[in-house]
């Protein structure tokens, strides 16, 4: 019976999420998302005795709103979070590490009786986390994993590999690499040095990329291949443009054609597409992404970008609000990923969670027919 009631109330919350989080693709007009500095300090859902949280206070900080997924992830967190019964304090840090720790230590010293945290950069928090351990406050890394701290209890994620492997092996099926004679000309983009996934969808792709950039049937002509090279600090549109511009204009400016560009987000892709639609005069390129961002899939709708992955965060925060019930129970959680995602302390024990490929052929399916988007958001 609790359990009903419970997912009676998720399902309102999913519904609310979905007209707040996900109706809205431009994030910077998301008027019903809390402010970057915003503390969320709302009194604790009347639950009636049926959903699982007592009204303890959960920290959420997220890294920025800057980005359309964010808004989404943070939005969707407090729904389910606020449906099973706890309060909650949504901070989003506007891309600012300084900005991140300050309003950690707000929530460690708040209250909060745990934290959900996706890091700006994996590497600066193990300080404030330290304080967390010291005052017995679980931490769960959302999406990104945070490095050398052994302050973290739980990673939820997707499985950001395969994100990365099948941006490549499309890349292989459409240009028909294992039988077209070539050479194709390929561009890398990828994002934050200092975002763990990276490692991860740049390693994925790469996996599948590099033997046929050995064999010369790819060629980069920048010859910027390293990840080093291809990082785009913050995943920002703006950067990845100007950097295409570049490269645009000193190696496919005189008629040669690029027909590849692997870029690992839609952030990126932005840049890049805008950087095209400006300076590049050959046959529009392949272009990948990852995200499903409103702006991208109009792009994939408009052939622009040719895919992107969805990456449901309706589901990562469900799977977040299942960790975050287990360990205010002291529980055990089944089924988690015990192999993969070393943050330098040990393996922590992570949920990943199913990216889906998306195209002009079934956006409408995966986007609209599950309420992701409606259709007006997309036109
Ligand atoms: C996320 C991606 C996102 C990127 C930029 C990564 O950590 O996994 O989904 O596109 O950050 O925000």
């Amino acid at each position: 019976m609790k359990k009903k009631l419970l997912s009676a109330l998720l399902s309102v919350a999913l519904a609310a999420t979905l007209l707040v989080g996900c109706g809205n693709g431009n994030n910077t007009e998301q008027t019903d998302a809390p402010a970057a500095d915003d503390t969320q300090t709302e009194a604790p859902a009347d639950d009636g005795g049926s959903a699982s949280g007592g009204g303890e206070l959960i920290g959420v900080s997220m890294p920025t709103k800057d980005l359309q997924r964010w808004n989404q992830d943070g939005e969707n967190m407090k729904a389910q979070l606020e449906a099973a019964g706890y309060e909650v304090d949504l901070q989003f840090a506007s891309n600012d590490i300084p900005t991140q720790v300050s309003q950690i230590e707000n929530m460690i010293s708040g209250g909060c009786k745990l934290l959900v945290i996706a890091s700006i950069e994996g590497d600066s928090l193990g300080t404030v986390l330290q304080q967390a351990k010291e005052n017995n406050i679980p931490v769960i890394a959302y999406d990104r994993l945070i490095m050398n701290t052994d302050a973290v209890t739980y990673y939820a994620t997707f499985d950001n590999y395969l994100v990365g492997q099948k941006q490549g092996e499309f890349i292989v099926e459409q240009l028909d690499l294992e039988n077209a004679e070539g050479p194709f000309n390929l561009e890398i983009v990828t994002g934050d040095p200092g975002d763990n996934n990276v490692n991860f969808f740049y390693g994925g792709a790469m996996d599948v990329l590099k033997p046929y950039i050995d064999s010369g049937k790819l060629v980069v002509k920048s010859g910027q291949i390293e990840k080093a090279d291809v990082a785009t600090a913050n995943w920002a549109t703006d950067a990845a443009q100007s950097r295409f511009e570049a490269i645009i204009s000193s190696y496919y400016s005189d008629g040669t054609n690029l027909d590849v560009v692997l870029a690992s987000n839609d952030s990126t892709a932005l840049g890049v597409v805008n950087a095209l639609e400006a300076n590049y005069t050959g046959e529009w390129p392949l272009v990948t992404g990852q995200d499903c961002d409103v702006a991208n899939v109009k792009n994939i709708i408009a052939g622009k970008q040719s895919m992107s992955i969805f990456k449901d965060t309706r589901d990562l925060a469900s799977k977040v609000v299942e960790m975050v019930d287990a360990i205010m129970k002291g529980e055990e959680i089944a089924g988690l990923d015990t192999e993969t995602y070393d943050n330098g302390t040990g393996v922590i024990p992570s949920y990943l969670c199913e990216p889906v490929f998306a195209d002009v052929n079934n956006y409408k399916e995966i986007l609209i027919d599950s309420g992701y988007y409606s259709e007006s958001d997309l036109q």
